[in-house]
């Protein structure tokens, strides 16, 4: 617990900006991730494969004895019930080549497109995420979009969500004909058509899920906005009929003071609010989610994922670089195992677990955190706007007060979420 409070004073400053960010994102257009509670399938031995081993490079993009390597491989094809997606490294290969650019997908927020907006170099999409004990397949656009033919898709959530969702777009987009896709954006719910395959990827903009006064007309202030952690319906009725949905919430949780929290229907409205603790508002609002998602979600027609904690990294002596402005300037993954930094609150993760571990309906989890947790350098930083505008020189001058250390460039890190995603689908 001791180790939380000093992160959360450092992140009150950085949150505040954040939120001003916020404004202007919500209204420009979202996306999500992974363990797997199946409490409902009965755990069948999975039948390993083992891969054609010949086609297995070495660890370290070149170099190394490949062929040995390979002999030595006996990591499994990926099985969800298998594979522990937390558990893996980053390898640098110099010719991996995203999918797309941020100059080739014409659905990007400018708030994520790094390289257009003047990031000098582009090595941070050369990582790909590779898994100890099983083969992550790459993303292979034309798989997903047979596993999505005839389905909405749909992610709920904050901006990081978004984020995961232009990825998603972006990933298959390339692959129809212009007369067969469509995007129609709205200020809470946008929609990419793919006419040929009668499928949608749709985001949906609820960024703690349940209802608060702070959803539509976005409140800078964290101490004016009032969380009705009993409510969602308002927000929910349009999940309803759905095909895959997927759902995070975090960052908007972590404001570094206690949130106003309101529950039941009395005509004092919301001054009967409750200063929470943010765990504990937020078990209270997943739980309300959950037993949504209970009662109402045929489990024969619909898929459940949610998306874990997205780490922000505001705090550089987080990964030893004591000199460093939060993830400015940064060019390299953290390569210390196992790194965890303050910008992923272990009591929030606790709470995912406890309150998912106890439903009816299974969720696939998309557990995003560790791997994204090494990325320091794959944020969009100064590379960045703000008030719909490219970050001015004088601002990138100032990272302490403006990079952005919460969201990710595009093409980036969200696309690893995304091929994890469809090995899951
Ligand atoms: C494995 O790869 C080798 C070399 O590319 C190929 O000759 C062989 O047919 C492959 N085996 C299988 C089972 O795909
Ligand atoms: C690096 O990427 C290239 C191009 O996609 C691929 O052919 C190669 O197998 C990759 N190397 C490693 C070590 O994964
Ligand atoms: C298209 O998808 C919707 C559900 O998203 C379904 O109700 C409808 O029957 C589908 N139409 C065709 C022609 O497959
Ligand atoms: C879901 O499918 C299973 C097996 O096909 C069936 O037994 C069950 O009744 C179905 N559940 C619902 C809610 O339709
Ligand atoms: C950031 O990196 C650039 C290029 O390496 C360097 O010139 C600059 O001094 C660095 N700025 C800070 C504050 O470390
Ligand atoms: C996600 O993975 C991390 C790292 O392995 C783990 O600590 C955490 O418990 C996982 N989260 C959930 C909800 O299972």
């Amino acid at each position: 617990m001791g180790t939380f409070a000093k992160p959360h004073l450092s992140l009150s400053v950085p949150v505040i900006i954040f939120s001003v960010a916020f404004i202007v994102l919500l209204y420009t257009e979202t996306l999500s991730s992974t363990t797997l509670f199946d409490c409902a399938k009965p755990k069948t031995r999975p039948n390993h494969q083992h891969v054609n081993s010949s086609s297995i490079q070495g660890d370290e993009g070149g170099g190394g004895d490949d062929r040995l390597k390979s002999i030595l491989d006996d990591r499994f094809i990926f099985d969800p019930d298998e594979c522990n997606v937390a558990q893996g490294k980053w390898v640098y290969n110099h010719s991996f080549q995203p999918l797309y650019t941020d100059l080739s997908c014409p659905y990007l927020d400018r708030q994520v497109s790094c390289v257009k907006n003047g990031k000098p170099d582009s090595h941070y999409r050369q990582w790909e995420w590779q898994l100890h004990d099983c083969i992550l397949p790459r993303f292979d656009a034309r798989l997903a979009l047979d596993k999505i033919r005839g389905k909405r898709v749909m992610f709920v959530g904050d901006s990081l969500q978004r984020g995961q969702w232009q990825s998603l777009v972006c990933l298959v987009e390339f692959l129809i004909p212009e007369d067969q896709k469509s995007m129609r954006r709205g200020k809470v719910h946008s929609v990419f058509k793919i006419k040929d395959h009668n499928a949608t990827i749709e985001f949906y903009w609820a960024p703690f899920l349940i209802e608060s006064n702070t959803d539509l007309k976005i409140i800078g202030d964290p101490k004016k906005r009032i969380l009705r952690v009993d409510s969602i319906e308002k927000h929910a009725r349009h999940w309803i009929g759905v095909d895959v949905l997927v759902f995070n919430t975090y960052v908007w949780w972590m404001t570094g003071s206690k949130l106003k929290s309101v529950w039941g229907s009395f005509t004092n409205g919301e001054d009967g609010y409750e200063e929470l603790d943010a765990p504990v508002s937020y078990r209270i609002a997943l739980r309300t989610w959950a037993n949504w998602v209970d009662s109402n979600i045929d489990q024969n027609k619909t898929r459940i994922f949610f998306t874990t904690m997205s780490p922000t990294h505001q705090r550089s002596a987080d990964w030893d670089n004591r000199g460093g402005i939060k993830c400015y300037n940064e060019t390299e993954p953290v390569k210390k195992k196992g790194h965890w930094g303050t910008g992923s609150d272990k009591r929030i993760m606790s709470v995912v677990s406890s309150v998912m571990g106890k439903m009816k309906i299974p969720v696939t989890l998309i557990n995003i955190t560790q791997l994204s947790e090494y990325r320091v350098e794959a944020h969009s930083s100064i590379y960045t706007e703000l008030g719909g505008k490219l970050l001015t020189d004088d601002q990138k001058a100032d990272p302490f007060k403006f990079a952005d250390c919460i969201h990710w460039c595009l093409p980036g890190v969200p696309d690893t979420w995304n091929q994890i995603f469809l090995a899951y689908l």
